[in-house]
């Protein structure tokens, strides 16, 4: 009887093709109620001579059985492991697939775009430094003593030096203005800082800037492009063609439609902000269709006594200028929900809206 149990139980060890198909061997042999089990228990029925003949078949049975499970159980769990290893086999011998680590804030890719645009229209580069002399930010620029501008509300104003002079940093890129046009300037503090040009004068100035402020569209540290023409002639008209030749080519799109809204500044005169037509319906914003307005940059003549205080006779000379918000042209183009996140250096914001290094923006292999 034991042997015909032996032959059955070791074909259905052999013949189990998995570790549960093998556990429910074991228990229907070895387990509380199994066919082995059952066996041991009946010994203890057993007169003193059959149990002295029967003890050592079953017990010898039951570890026979036990040791072929066991090894059955070995060797299923080894061609596991084997699948397994097989499955999730890693291939050498492929390429790594590229990965960028780095990525061009759109800030600068923006400037870079802008850059680009500009230096195909004939425009060349100027900069000036983030702390600026009160001069060179408002006076020269026409900014009346009590302007509110000047005030604390607006301005980052440094501690007084030793000559008691209160540096600034600068509110806006138009001190450059004054760097490019007055002559008579100081030497520059360094090779980069733009120093006096004769006219005529074909400048763009990017740079960061600095106010108080900050809300979803404004933070203290922004960007700004600058852009100053002086020249004999130079109209209104020049600089509307000159800003829409940029938006269109900016925003690739034939159909951006613009408006000039008057405005004040203090250094132009007439002075205009510009706005750009576009549809604010969807959640973002949409330029070339739609009819909502956007406000991004301010312009104008360059005011006769901004001309003046730069040595420059306006009777002679006359120019346009214009100043442009680069971080909101970005957030425009690109469709970002809040201007702060441009500079909260979170890197998953910057892997999302980061861009290639290798795709830098130039007039020839085109801009995006
Ligand atoms: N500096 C102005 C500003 O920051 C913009 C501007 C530049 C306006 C040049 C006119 C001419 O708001």
């Amino acid at each position: 009887m034991t042997a015909k149990l032996e032959a059955d139980l070791t074909a259905a060890i052999a013949a189990a093709a998995d570790l549960t198909a093998l556990e429910a061997v074991r228990v229907s042999a070895l387990g509380k109620s199994g066919a082995i089990s059952d066996l041991l228990k009946s010994l203890g029925g057993m007169s003193p001579d059959e149990r002295r003949e029967q003890g050592p078949l079953i017990n010898g049975l039951r570890d026979r059985v036990a040791a072929a499970i066991a090894a059955r159980k070995a060797t299923l769990e080894a061609a596991e492991l084997d699948a397994r290893l097989a499955s999730e086999g890693v291939d050498l011998s492929l390429p790594a697939p590229p990965r960028r680590k780095g990525g061009v804030h759109p800030t600068m890719q923006v400037m870079d775009e802008m850059i680009a645009i500009f230096a195909e229209m004939g425009f060349s580069l100027a900069e000036g430094p983030d702390i600026e002399t009160d001069f060179n930010n408002f006076t020269a620029l026409n900014f009346p003593p009590k302007h509110p501008a000047r005030e604390m509300h607006d301005t980052f104003f440094l501690p007084e030096d030793e000559n008691g002079e209160r540096k600034v940093l600068r509110t806006h890129t138009s001190p450059v203005q004054v760097r490019v046009m007055n002559r008579t300037n100081q030497k520059p503090a360094a090779p980069w800082i733009a120093s006096g040009q004769e006219p005529p004068i074909r400048v763009i100035v990017p740079g960061r800037t600095f106010r108080k402020d900050s809300d979803q569209t404004h933070t203290p540290m922004f960007h700004q492009i600058e852009g100053l023409v002086i020249d004999k002639a130079i109209h209104m008209g020049h600089l509307k063609w000159t800003l829409e030749t940029f938006l269109g080519r900016f925003f690739e799109t034939p159909d951006v439609v613009t408006r000039f809204r008057p405005h004040h500044f203090p250094f132009t005169e007439p002075s205009a902000e510009m706005d750009v037509q576009c549809d604010r319906s969807g959640g973002e914003v949409k330029i070339g269709q739609g009819t909502d307005w956007l406000e991004i940059l301010g312009c104008g003549m360059v005011h006769p006594n901004v001309l003046r205080n730069c040595g420059l006779d306006p009777d002679i000379w006359q120019g346009f200028a214009f100043g442009c918000g680069v971080d909101r042209l970005g957030v425009l183009k690109y469709g970002m929900p809040d201007l702060r996140d441009m500079f909260a250096t979170d890197v998953r914001w910057l892997q999302h809206y980061g861009f290639s290094p290798f795709a830098a923006p130039n007039p020839a292999t085109g801009l995006s």
